[in-house]
């Protein structure tokens, strides 16, 4: 009954990790839940009021589909200054979330058949995006050692259009280096490919600074910069993303845009703007507090036993379970056995078969809690 472009494409992991959580919930089991991917904060107070302020305006029907003016304005002025590429408005289409702004960006990129270069392990709506429009993913383990050149070259051929980079990373929680993003851009200028940059998680980001890929020589032309409101302002359920690509990128988008969403909700664009224009410390306050529950999760997890590399952005530990079997067999005595719920890694590419994924999106207490229960597992 269904398409043959649909059997490529698998079910979402994490959406099932949490659907297997909620369901042990009911049942009446203390589940501690470290699959989520989203932040556990509320909105701030000051965005929701913009939002109640848009209701009471009447602000409740169909906006332009690249997105209301004024928001786009504001996020060609944050890239200009905070990323440091020359974009104007006419650059940025706001999207009823970053992942439908990634699918619009293959739906307008790939023919059948083209090839898209993805570093394993890699968020798992990539693959799907680039399986749904018809491409092939190529990939190139980027996980305890770095990209370059030579990694990028054996992955390449004539086929090949695009690569995907995101930093800081999800599943990972590595930041890439300067040297690699440089790697990266000059591969990519010599082979003459796209480069779409999922910048989502640049504010979670523990002692670095973000760099954007589109702010190196040659970039700007060939860089599509994928960003988005629900990690920073946590605002997942608002669906607000965008992208800052070049002009004729960004019309094929649009022409997807307006075919199947229209646009991006007009109340979750005013709260968006006032999410950008306002002071940022509510997502200072956040990202210090990401940061406590890091390095409590990373030291709780190495003194069990449990290797994991200090994630330097993001807010997912990956964890290697080797010393305790493969990925799928430890989720699963996690969940029977201590009622924690976490990612396997080889939903995210073969690179994470003996890792799995534990999101600190969670309260310090719960993290202590999970850890003792592992402890008792595995201590
Ligand atoms: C790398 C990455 N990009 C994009 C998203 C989704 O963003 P949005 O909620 O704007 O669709 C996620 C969510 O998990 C993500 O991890």
């Amino acid at each position: 009954m269904v398409s043959k472009r649909l059997t490529r494409v698998e079910e979402s992991a994490t959406m099932k990790m949490g659907s297997i959580a909620k369901k042990l919930q009911a049942e009446g089991k203390s589940v501690l839940n470290f699959s989520l991917g989203e932040p556990d904060f509320k909105t701030p107070g000051h965005i929701c009021e913009a939002a109640k302020r848009a209701l009471d305006f009447g602000y409740t029907h169909y906006v332009s589909s690249a997105g209301v003016d004024e928001l786009r304005e504001a996020i060609a002025g944050k890239i200009r200054e905070e990323n440091e590429v020359d974009v104007s408005a006419e650059n940025v289409i706001v999207t009823p979330g970053a992942k439908q702004a990634i699918y619009e960006l293959m739906m307008s990129v790939l023919d059948d058949g083209d090839e898209v270069i993805l570093l394993d392990p890699a968020w798992v709506t990539f693959e799907s995006a680039v399986k749904l429009a018809g491409g092939n993913p190529k990939w190139v383990k980027r996980l305890e050692e770095e990209v370059n050149y030579e990694s990028l070259e054996s992955a390449v051929s004539e086929n090949t259009k695009l690569i995907v980079i995101n930093s800081p990373n999800n599943p990972a929680g590595y930041v890439l280096s300067e040297t690699e993003q440089k790697e990266i851009a000059e591969f990519a200028v010599d082979h003459d490919l796209l480069v779409l940059s999922d910048e989502i998680y640049e504010k979670i980001i523990y002692g670095r600074k973000h760099v954007s890929i589109a702010s190196f020589d040659g970039m700007q032309a060939r860089t599509v910069i994928i960003n988005g409101f629900s990690k920073t302002y946590a605002m997942t359920g608002w669906r607000i993303g965008y992208a800052v690509a070049p002009a004729e990128i960004l019309k094929g988008m649009l022409k997807i845009q307006q075919h199947s969403v229209s646009c991006a909700p007009s109340i979750a664009q005013s709260a968006a703007l006032t999410a950008l224009s306002s002071p940022q410390d509510c997502v200072n306050e956040m990202v210090e507090q990401f940061k406590r529950r890091r390095d409590v999760i990373v030291k709780r997890l190495n003194e069990i036993g449990l290797r994991c590399l200090n994630p330097e952005g993001a807010f997912y530990a990956f964890v290697n379970t080797s010393n305790h079997g493969n990925d799928v067999e430890f989720t699963e005595r996690l969940l029977k056995e201590a009622y924690i719920v976490v990612t396997p890694g080889s939903a995210f590419g073969l690179a994470g078969k003996n890792y799995v994924r534990f999101s600190f999106a969670a309260s310090i207490e719960d993290i202590l809690e999970g850890m003792g229960r592992i402890e008792k597992l595995y201590g």
